[in-house]
């Protein structure tokens, strides 16, 4: 356990991405290349990062465009900072900082309690199409249908 208090910043000064992809691998949230991340984030809308003393220890993002409801694309912190308060500051940043009233996320099987605490409820009329449809049947809650659908849905 650290004793920096944690600092909250809303640019990328100072990130090292190959730290950040080492927290998304850690937190858990996948395995994300460090040069496609710092591109994700310097076209996000808003962003924020959560340092303890020089160590990155989370960060989230939104994409808007002013006017049609933001999407939280991902929020994560480092296993040892979880259940700190630190995602709930990360997330607050955020909103505090959008355009638009109106926020919209897809969120990680298990933690819809995370968000519920912050205000969201579930949308009952949300869509989505992957093309690697199973994979979210079997691990996302995504209703079943006809996988072919998905995939004609991207093939020319
Ligand atoms: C989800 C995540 C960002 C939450 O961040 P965090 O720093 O651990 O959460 P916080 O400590 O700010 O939690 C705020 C409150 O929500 C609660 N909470 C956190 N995660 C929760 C969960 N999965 N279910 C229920 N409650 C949860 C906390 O106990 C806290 O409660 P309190 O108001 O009584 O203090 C973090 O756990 C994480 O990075 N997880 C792995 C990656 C991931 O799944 N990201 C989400 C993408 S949708």
């Amino acid at each position: 356990m650290s004793t920096y208090e944690i600092v909250y910043q809303e640019d990328a000064r100072g990130v090292n991405w190959k730290d950040l992809a080492e927290v998304y691998k850690r937190a858990p949230l996948g395995k994300l290349d460090p040069g496609k991340l710092r591109r994700a984030y310097a076209d996000s809308e808003v962003g924020c990062f959560a340092f303890s003393g020089a160590a990155l220890v989370g960060g989230g993002r939104t994409i808007s465009d002013d006017e049609a409801p933001a999407t939280v694309c991902e929020l994560v912190v480092a296993p040892e900072y979880q259940r700190q308060g630190v995602g709930r500051a990360i997330l607050r940043s955020i909103l505090r900082k959008l355009a638009v009233p109106r926020v919209i996320l897809a969120c990680v099987h298990g933690q819809q309690d995370f968000y519920r605490r912050e205000g969201f409820l579930s949308h009952k009329s949300v869509m989505a199409l992957y093309a690697n449809t199973q994979w979210f049947v079997e691990n996302a809650n995504l209703e079943s249908g006809d996988p072919a659908n998905a995939a004609a849905a991207y093939s020319d």
